[in-house]
């Protein structure tokens, strides 16, 4: 299958902290498998979504936990709200997928457009904070 490229990695979305960054870039990567299964035929679609959904949320939670550890170390004032947006965000993914599985119908372009979204808009704006407040804690 050929993968398409849907979203692609900017500097913009760079933090400097390179786990958080090889992680964001690999979110982006999965991004694009899911948007490669979108684009097979209506059969193998379904099937490859799923398994491709599988594989995002799971890189999902390990991509928060990690990120929450290394902003908990790091004495991030806004954790907590951090952590509800990231468990909101997995808890409607985790729904979604179990609908899915039901075999709800739904429409997998506008799901992802809502992953791509929710992403992007997460890091330039969410994990940018925390950027932000590590580098004044630094100086
Ligand atoms: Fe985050």
């Amino acid at each position: 299958m050929v993968y398409e490229e849907y979203v692609a990695w900017s500097k913009n979305y760079e933090t400097g902290i390179p786990l958080i960054d090889t992680q964001h870039k690999k979110l982006l990567v999965l991004t694009n498998q899911l948007y490669t299964a979108c684009l097979a035929g209506r059969e193998t679609a379904t099937e490859f979504f799923l398994v491709a959904v599988h594989e995002f949320v799971d890189y999902v939670q390990e991509h928060f936990s990690a990120e929450e550890e290394l902003m908990a170390q790091s004495g991030y004032s806004r954790l907590a709200e951090h952590k509800a947006k990231h468990d909101e965000f997995a808890n409607k993914l985790l729904s979604e997928t179990q609908e899915m599985k039901a075999g709800k119908p739904m429409v997998p372009l506008t799901f992802l457009h809502y992953l791509r979204d929710w992403i992007l808009s997460h890091i330039a704006i969410d994990d940018m904070d925390f950027v932000y407040h590590s580098k004044v804690l630094k100086n």
